[in-house]
């Protein structure tokens, strides 16, 4: 096998050392991961977001191991360049160390990922530091924390207020405890520019402003692939949903009309 060309989290350090922005967007499968690569995006994170946007779920709570190793695979198969990072879903890390450990090596191994993501701040730090020790690349993520969902009673903005020091405190705890990266969703902008000076790793902000090292963006997100659902904090590059639905009307009438296939 030739080496992989693939960016790796040296390159996240480098991109924030030189002050340029990393770009992060999901991908769930390898044909979106193609065109991610061609575009040119850093870094692909195969979000759990899988299970709103990909699997009709409402939350990412339902979304299981199997899902996340099935998209990572594919996502490394149709990619050659950007780093790829995985999520590890709801309760895979929780439970126990052990449990953590093994479920961030079948990420690795058979998701052939470069590095996992998890959620947490404080409360998350034991187990970044037992899988980051097991050399495995953790990218962390506090803020708001999807799979929180039903404890944070809905999607709000963290952070505001007395709460601020909480989410600084998260982030530190994150660094401290090996993290590469951490991504920061839904938090004030000035929050979100105080914990990106504060911290050594490069921040990736989600609705949170324009001051951290770099951005992820829900792919069906920014290509309006949803016609009912566009969260404030994205904005549409394209509007596939219109472009899909007129493709596939044009497509039906000409079966229809027995103007395709030709002869
Ligand atoms: O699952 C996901 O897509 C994420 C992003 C929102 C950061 O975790």
């Amino acid at each position: 096998m030739p080496p992989s060309r693939r960016n790796t989290v040296r390159d996240f350090a480098r991109l924030k050392r030189v002050g340029q922005a990393i770009t992060m967007i999901t991908a769930y499968d390898a044909a979106m991961a193609k065109l991610a690569d061609r575009a040119g995006i850093d870094s692909i994170l195969v979000g759990d977001s899988y299970g709103n946007v990909s699997l009709g779920f409402d939350s990412t709570i339902p979304v299981t191991m199997d899902d996340m190793v099935r998209a990572t695979a594919a996502v490394v198969r149709g990619s050659d360049t950007p780093l790829v990072v995985a999520d590890m879903p709801f309760m895979s890390y929780q439970t126990s160390l052990a449990d953590a450990l093994r479920n961030a090596a079948r990420i690795m191994q058979e998701g052939r990922a470069q590095a996992v993501k998890l959620e947490g701040g404080i409360r998350s730090r034991h187990i970044i530091e037992a899988i980051v020790n097991a050399d495995i690349p953790v990218m962390g993520h506090v803020g708001f924390t999807p799979q929180s969902l039903h404890a944070f009673g809905g999607y709000r903005v963290q952070g505001r207020g007395e709460d601020q020091k909480r989410v600084i405190q998260d982030a530190k705890a994150v660094e401290e405890a090996g993290a590469f990266s951490i991504v920061l969703e839904l938090l004030p902008n000035d929050l979100a520019a105080i914990i990106t000076s504060e911290l050594d790793i490069p921040t990736i902000g989600i609705g949170a402003g324009p001051f951290c090292s770099g951005q992820v963006q829900v792919l069906h997100d920014i290509l309006g692939i949803d016609p009912d659902f566009a969260p404030r904090h994205a904005k549409q590059y394209a509007n596939l949903a219109a472009t899909v639905t007129a493709a596939l009307s044009q497509y039906a009438a000409e079966v229809r009309n027995r103007s395709f296939p030709t002869e």
